[in-house]
């Protein structure tokens, strides 16, 4: 045995002794008290409670051990206790909005809107798997070798996403996103996500049964744009969302919230977006609200949009408002009816009102990058009229993305359907003299 070698067995009997003792600790921690009782306890004083008892106990039965290592003993022995290890005091601290975990050693997070690298690691792939184990069998789920890929809703609300090797090179991955109170439109605009007369200018075109479709990069603010859209559909409407893990979170009292289902454990079951958006129509909804289109379902999404369902609104994955356009098209031709490409393109233009394009700029700042009409109709190539724009200013010393939303008069036509809906255009508009279409790339 080669130098290496031996050094290498070394430091991995040091790690087991050491993972020995931190799961020791913890039993002797349980034996010794009783987890239940202070679940009254905020989790500060959880915690406090139960470093107190992993002092004594190493104080009284313990090796000799300098401050450091003792306070490290301590706290990792009180986060394996109290459930999600290392992770815990990340999902204790509310500026925390994503916990990345890439394999035992690089835990990343994302606090307002900044991802940065934390400190903490866990002790071992095995550590890691074990708290993965934990927090997805709260949902009854399982990830191991036949199942490496796990995405679910917690019953505390967070997201959370698992894939485990061989899918993943890089150790076992975990994601978890957690959704603070949904923002409002009108604090998106106080953020400066949108400025104030798109905004109100968006509530009309939705109130106004407006078709609109939500698209962005990953992780842009789609779901919470569409969840702040959505305040604007009136009380009195039956509306149906239908998402893949449900995250949002209307405040009307008459909505019905679907939600899919991947196949169990020996791959039946299936519930797809698509199942839902189908019997979602024969649930006599005002609107449909469409977490994501991903697939086929988008075909049957612009049926309902065309068939009664207006003021349907929907997100799609796409780098621009007319990238979303096309996604459209190329998603509902995944659909098993075959129709032409020229009928696709027809429902695409008839369903489609408004595409609302949202971008993610170097300063982790998320906004409306881009507000198009679909001003094409029947069998035309897509046309996109633009209503807004944000314009980025080049960025100063101190890294803050400025600039200006511009915006462009609002066709005749359009104007013309939200007076007739009881709205109004805002005055920072304005309505063009007529219907000429306008470029994106020009101003007004
Ligand atoms: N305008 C905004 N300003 C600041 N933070 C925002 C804004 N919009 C969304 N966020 C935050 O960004 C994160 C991602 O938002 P969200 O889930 O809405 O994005 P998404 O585009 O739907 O993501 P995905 O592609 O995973 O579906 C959340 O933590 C959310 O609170
Ligand atoms: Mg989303």
């Amino acid at each position: 045995m080669g130098l290496k070698d031996r050094l290498n067995e070394g430091r991995l009997a040091e790690q087991q002794t050491d993972l020995g003792s931190v799961s020791h600790w913890r039993q002797r921690l349980l034996s010794e008290i009783n987890l239940d009782d202070l679940a009254m306890l905020e989790m500060q004083q959880r915690r406090t409670r139960l470093e107190k008892v992993v002092g004594h106990l190493l104080s009284r039965e313990g090796p000799v051990l300098s401050d450091r290592e003792r306070g490290a003993l301590v706290r990792r022995v009180v986060d394996e206790a109290l459930g999600l290890g290392v992770l815990e005091p990340l999902l204790e601290d509310e500026n925390v909005t994503e916990i990345m975990v890439n394999g035992p050693d690089h835990i990343y997070i994302e606090r307002r809107g900044q991802v940065e690298r934390v400190e903490t690691t866990f002790a071992s792939e095995d550590q890691l798997m074990q708290t993965i184990d934990r927090i997805v069998s709260q949902v009854n789920r399982r990830v191991d070798e036949s199942s490496p890929m796990v995405d679910a809703r917690l019953p505390t609300g967070e997201r959370v996403n698992v894939i485990i090797p061989p899918l993943s090179l890089s150790g076992p991955i975990v994601t978890i996103r957690r959704f603070p109170k949904p923002f409002t439109l009108r604090e998106l605009a106080a953020k400066g996500s949108l400025d104030e007369s798109t905004a109100v200018l968006l509530a009309a075109l939705i109130r106004a049964r407006f078709n609109v479709i939500i698209s962005g990069g990953t992780g842009t603010g789609k779901t919470t744009f569409l969840n702040a859209l959505s305040g604007f559909c009136p009380e009195d409407e039956r509306i149906v969302t239908i998402e893949d893990s449900a995250e949002l979170q209307l405040q009307q009292e008459h909505v019905i919230r679907l939600e899919s289902r991947p196949p169990n454990m020996e791959g039946v079951g299936q519930i797809t977006i698509r199942d839902l958006v189908r019997n979602s129509l024969r649930m006599r909804p005002d609107r449909i609200i469409v977490g994501e289109v991903r697939g086929a379902e988008t075909l049957d999404m612009l049926q309902a949009m065309n068939t009664g369902h207006d003021g349907s609104l929907a997100t799609v994955h796409a780098n621009s408002a007319d990238d979303a356009v096309y996604r459209l098209l190329t998603l509902s031709s995944m659909s098993e009816v075959k129709i032409p490409f020229e009928a696709i393109r027809d429902q695409v233009n008839n369903a489609i009102d408004v595409i609302v394009h949202l971008s993610r700029y170097a300063d982790g700042s998320r906004r409306v990058g881009e507000v198009g009409l679909v001003a094409s109709s029947r069998h035309e190539e897509f046309r996109l009229d633009p209503l807004l724009r944000f314009v980025p200013e080049p960025m100063g010393a101190e890294r803050i993305v400025r600039g200006k939303f511009q915006r462009f008069p609002i066709p005749r036509h359009v104007a013309n359907r939200v007076h007739a809906a009881g709205e109004t255009i805002p005055a920072a508009f304005g309505v063009a003299a007529d219907d000429t279409p306008q470029e994106f790339g020009k101003a007004p």
